[in-house]
């Protein structure tokens, strides 16, 4: 019997959330069991204590008192600045509140005391047989969240994430495809599509109320998946990303499969000046899987490894899949990329796409990749990557 503490995370692109997730990884005295984006997360999933921001959009009076049905407890954290944060949290009866600039040790100590007022024995469909109406039949799951990256730029990502979205959609499944490349946002364009309504139209409609978030949707030919695209030059400046992490969330209700590309690079650049890299990082750190397409050779494998080690600390616990793009044939060259990449850290999968005239010739027209190595390469890693949204509760 594992008697750790267990912590459900709200996402949150704010500090804490990620030095207390370092902590626990590091030195124990609790682990993070998952990190939720929206109350139904919260509420299907098993955990001791839930710890949200006072800017967590679907923290509700509704939702504490939902979580303490289910023998949860319920941790803000506010913003010292805001001078009605700490109010406003203790308003929806949370059970404590810590500043977010509290040190890891202090989170702790904070939630040990929590410790015993939370029943975990509890599970969502045990207290709805004992008290009918407290918690929500939850009709169908999330779609599932999945964030492709290309550590080096220029190895394939776009060209990977508009493939894996396009599998899914063939084994039909919901899907939409979200271009979060803040860098070089490229998946209208390659596809041929409007590049307006985009992420910033999204973030409208959801934050904003400006039209629906479905009819933000650019449909692509030929498919019946979805895009979102890509911001325009500066737009990320004005870009939150708890906004990107509200719109992601949103289309996990309405898609089966949200696959997102991001940018290439995640280097925190520090809290001085505009976060540069922060729309990748925080959609990295909420992702259920993340692939990392890379560029196969010594370069590639290096800067393959270095992201590697940046992703850990941003999302300790997420699958990670690797993708050597444009693999030469020979088996020598493949066993020695995997002894490289596996000898480093534990990868969920590890797979080799072939170079393709087929991809060449579909970015030239601005279609699909059709029947080839290629395809059938990331079909299989689509296998792999995004498990199969039970059928059973699509509505
Ligand atoms: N397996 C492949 N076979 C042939 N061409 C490929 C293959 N993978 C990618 N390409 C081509 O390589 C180029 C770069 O790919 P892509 O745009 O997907 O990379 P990226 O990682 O998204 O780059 P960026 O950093 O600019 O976003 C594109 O022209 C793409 O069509
Ligand atoms: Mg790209």
């Amino acid at each position: 019997v594992n008697d750790e503490l267990e912590l459900a995370l709200a996402a949150s692109p704010r500090e804490w959330a990620l030095r207390l997730h370092r902590h626990v990884a590091d030195h124990g005295g609790a682990r993070v069991r998952v990190t939720v984006l929206q109350a139904a997360d919260a509420l299907a999933e098993r955990f001791d204590v839930f710890v949200a921001d006072d800017t967590t959009s679907f923290l509700t009076r509704h939702l504490v008192a939902e979580l303490h049905a289910l023998g949860r407890c319920v941790l803000g954290v506010y913003d010292p600045d805001d001078p009605r944060a700490k109010g406003d949290l203790l308003d929806l009866d949370v059970d404590d509140v810590i500043e977010r600039a509290a040190a890891p040790e202090a989170f702790l100590a904070c939630l040990q005391a929590l410790a015993p007022r939370c029943r975990r024995d509890l599970t969502a469909s045990g207290v709805a047989e004992a008290a009918p109406g407290t918690s929500r039949a939850r009709t169908r799951p999330r779609g599932r969240v999945t964030a492709v990256a290309s550590p080096s730029g220029g190895c394939g990502a776009t060209e990977v994430a508009i493939a894996l979205a396009a599998a899914a959609d063939r084994r039909g499944e919901v899907t939409v495809l979200v271009d979060a490349d803040e860098l070089s946002p490229s998946v209208a364009q390659r596809l041929g599509v409007a590049s307006y309504p985009n992420l910033r139209a999204a973030v409208d409609a959801v934050e904003h109320h400006h039209g629906q978030l479905g009819d933000t949707l650019v449909a692509v030919p030929h498919a019946r998946f979805a895009v979102v695209p890509g911001l325009a030059a500066q737009d990320w400046l004005q870009l939150r990303p708890p906004e990107a992490i509200n719109v992601v969330a949103h289309l996990a209700v309405l898609r089966q499969q949200v696959v997102v590309n991001v940018g290439p690079s995640i280097d925190d650049l520090g809290e001085s000046g505009p976060a540069r890299h922060a729309l990748t990082r925080t959609l990295l750190s909420v992702a259920d899987a993340v692939v990392a397409v890379a560029a196969p050779g010594p370069v590639g494998v290096a800067r393959l490894l270095a992201w590697l080690a940046d992703l850990r600390a941003l999302a300790p616990a997420t699958p990670v899949h690797v993708a050597f793009n444009a693999t030469p044939r020979g088996t020598f060259r493949r066993a020695e990329l995997t002894a490289e990449v596996s000898r480093a850290t534990a990868l969920a999968s590890l797979s080799f796409l072939p170079a393709d005239a087929a991809v060449t010739r579909a970015s030239w027209a601005g279609t699909l990749v059709g029947r080839g190595p290629f395809r059938r390469a990331v079909s299989a890693l689509a296998a792999q990557v995004l498990p199969h949204y039970p059928s059973a509760a699509v509505s």
